[in-house]
């Protein structure tokens, strides 16, 4: 029965044994130099075990943190009182921190930690030079009670809240005439629980617009990236009137059906913006660049231009996957879209407007767009006729020219082009190149137009309207329209 003696014992034993040990070993200086090389070189390999698998005998106090250091100043929401419990309002922790940020712009600015855990806060402004970094599983929670959401004036280029008159509810993450701001991290996201908001705006028990999730205005150098929005109450985010926005590497989510208004990106009188390699499945278009609504947006008159969207995978049931307008009205041009893949959509690519807007549509450049399983491929609608009150005017019509449709592809789709224009709004300077589209139905008006001019370079399948003018492939004029204005256009299908 050994192993019934008492541990003291056995260490008593061993003690002992070793104290005999001791004396003979140490009668020879070989031996001990021996002994004190062997200790130092393990502790050393204990060390570099502790630095790789945190050996607990040596564990140092906790790292102060293991996310990238961005700024010259760091900070851990922790340190103003933030508590992660998905219980706790954090709302004064984000502001004590960003004031602490806004003192050090002339420092490089100061980025703020928000550690794994869930962080629920009414709305906060953010500040220049800072870089809100969101660790792996940390989620900030917009909360939902509509009380803690401020209301502020209407977008002069809207004229009105969108959907209501009157004040418009601020976004839960807000910035005013900011510069050099990242919004950054492992994948942390921000989540605008917008399904109480949806559900008040359907039961029509709200008085104001609802608030995007992320909104900077007047503002430059903005950089947003490495992290997900999801469940926005409204638009997810909105750069209005900027310059030098970039959102790279963003998953955008909302449920793809009853989540009224959740577009993903709308760029609103933005210039110099590049929006890449991000997921985007939403209740509404994936991303609307936009300009301003009929009177306001033509007296406010600041286009979207210089605009790149490249490498998106996007989804939207209910509208459409990349969308210009239908408030344009101060003007987009000199944009690309490029290496883009829409699935299970309503509609893929979508230019829409309508009389009052005024302003134009210009030199918009698609190439590489594959369809998978959309309704319709390609849409340029010219009455969308939404306003924002009676004082539009209807002779304000927008110009839409110089439009280009390069290496279309895809399977699924059941009309995969469909331009209407209109006497007061026709479709100027279209172009059609390398273009094949599996098609669902093998119904023969599938390609329809409604005042569109333009030209096919090539072979494109299914076969063009007859609105367009037909060139070899050497750009060579094989066949010139006759009938730009005539009109095929059909809704039932
Ligand atoms: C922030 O502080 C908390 C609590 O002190 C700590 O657990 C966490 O690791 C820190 N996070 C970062 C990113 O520094
Ligand atoms: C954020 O800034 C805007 C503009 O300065 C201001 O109207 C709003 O009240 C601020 N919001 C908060 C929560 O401080
Ligand atoms: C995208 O962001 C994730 C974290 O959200 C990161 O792991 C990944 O490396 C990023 N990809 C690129 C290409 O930056
Ligand atoms: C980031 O998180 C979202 C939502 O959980 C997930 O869909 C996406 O795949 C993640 N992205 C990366 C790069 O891990
Ligand atoms: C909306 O306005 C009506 C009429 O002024 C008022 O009775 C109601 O309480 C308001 N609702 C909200 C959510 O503020
Ligand atoms: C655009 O913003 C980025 C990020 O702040 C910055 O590095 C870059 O210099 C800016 N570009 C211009 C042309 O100002
Ligand atoms: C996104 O994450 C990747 C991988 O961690 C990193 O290399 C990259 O710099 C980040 N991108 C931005 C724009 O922060
Ligand atoms: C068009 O936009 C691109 C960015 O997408 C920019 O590089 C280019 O300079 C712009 N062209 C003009 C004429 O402004
Ligand atoms: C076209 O876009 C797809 C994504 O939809 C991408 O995988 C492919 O590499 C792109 N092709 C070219 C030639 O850039
Ligand atoms: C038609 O549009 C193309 C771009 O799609 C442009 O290069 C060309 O100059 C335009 N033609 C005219 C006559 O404006
Ligand atoms: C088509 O209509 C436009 C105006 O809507 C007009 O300028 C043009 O001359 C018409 N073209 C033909 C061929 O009738």
């Amino acid at each position: 029965m050994v192993e019934t003696s008492t541990p003291p014992c056995r260490f008593n034993s061993n003690r002992l044994e070793i104290k005999r040990w001791i004396p003979t070993l140490f009668s020879s200086h070989k031996t001990l130099f021996t002994i004190l090389w062997i200790a130092a070189f393990a502790s050393v390999f204990v060390w570099q075990r502790d630095i790789v698998h945190g050996f607990p005998i040596f564990r140092r106090p906790a790292p102060v943190s293991d996310l990238p250091r961005l700024r010259p100043a760091t900070f851990n929401l922790t340190d103003f009182g933030g508590v992660g419990d998905g219980v706790t309002l954090n709302t004064e922790a984000f502001q004590r921190a960003i004031l602490a940020i806004s003192k050090l712009g002339k420092k490089g600015g100061g980025q703020l930690n928000v550690p794994a855990g869930r962080w629920l806060t009414a709305p906060f402004n953010l500040t220049s030079h800072m870089t809100l970094f969101l660790a792996e599983d940390a989620v900030i929670l917009g909360i939902d009670d509509q009380k803690y959401w401020p209301l502020m004036p209407p977008l002069p280029s809207y004229g009105k809240g969108r959907e209501r008159p009157g004040p418009r509810y601020g976004s839960l993450i807000h910035g005013q005439h900011l510069k050099d701001v990242v919004i950054t991290g492992h994948n942390g996201t921000i989540n605008g629980q917008g399904q109480t908001w949806w559900k008040k705006y359907r039961q029509k028990l709200l008085n104001n617009t609802r608030g995007p999730l992320v909104q900077i205005m007047w503002s430059s150098d903005i950089v947003i990236s490495n992290i997900t929005l999801r469940d926005s109450p409204f638009w997810t985010l909105h750069p209005y009137d900027c310059k030098n926005v970039t959102v790279r590497n963003v998953t955008i989510l909302a449920p793809i059906i009853e989540a009224p208004n959740t577009d993903g990106i709308d760029p609103d009188s933005c210039e110099d913006m590049v929006i890449e390699d991000c997921y985007i499945s939403v209740g509404d278009d994936g991303i609307a660049i936009k300009s301003g609504w009929d009177q306001y947006g033509i007296a406010y008159g600041r286009p979207s231009k210089n605009i790149l969207i490249r490498n998106l995978v996007v989804r939207s049931m209910v509208s459409a996957g990349v969308s210009i307008g239908s408030e344009m009205s101060g003007g987009v041009s000199n944009v690309t879209i490029e290496n883009l893949y829409v699935w299970s959509s309503r509609r893929a690519v979508r230019i829409k407007t309508s009389p009052g807007r005024g302003g134009y549509v210009r030199q918009i450049t698609y190439r590489n767009i594959t369809f998978d399983n959309v309704r319709v491929g390609i849409v340029i609608k010219t009455d969308y006729n939404e306003h924002p009150d009676d004082d539009f005017d209807p002779k304000a019509v927008p110009v839409l020219e110089d439009i280009s449709y390069t290496s279309i592809h895809g399977e699924g789709v059941r009309v995969p082009v469909r331009m209407q224009g209109s006497e007061e709004i026709p479709i100027r300077n279209v172009t059609f190149r390398d273009m094949s589209v599996g098609i669902t139905y093998k119904k023969k008006h599938i390609f329809q137009c409604a005042y569109v001019e333009g030209r096919v370079i090539g072979t494109v399948f299914p076969a063009p309207c007859e609105n367009l003018d037909l060139y070899d492939e050497q750009e060579r004029l094989v066949k010139r329209s006759v009938s730009q204005n005539i009109s095929d256009i059909d809704y039932d299908f």
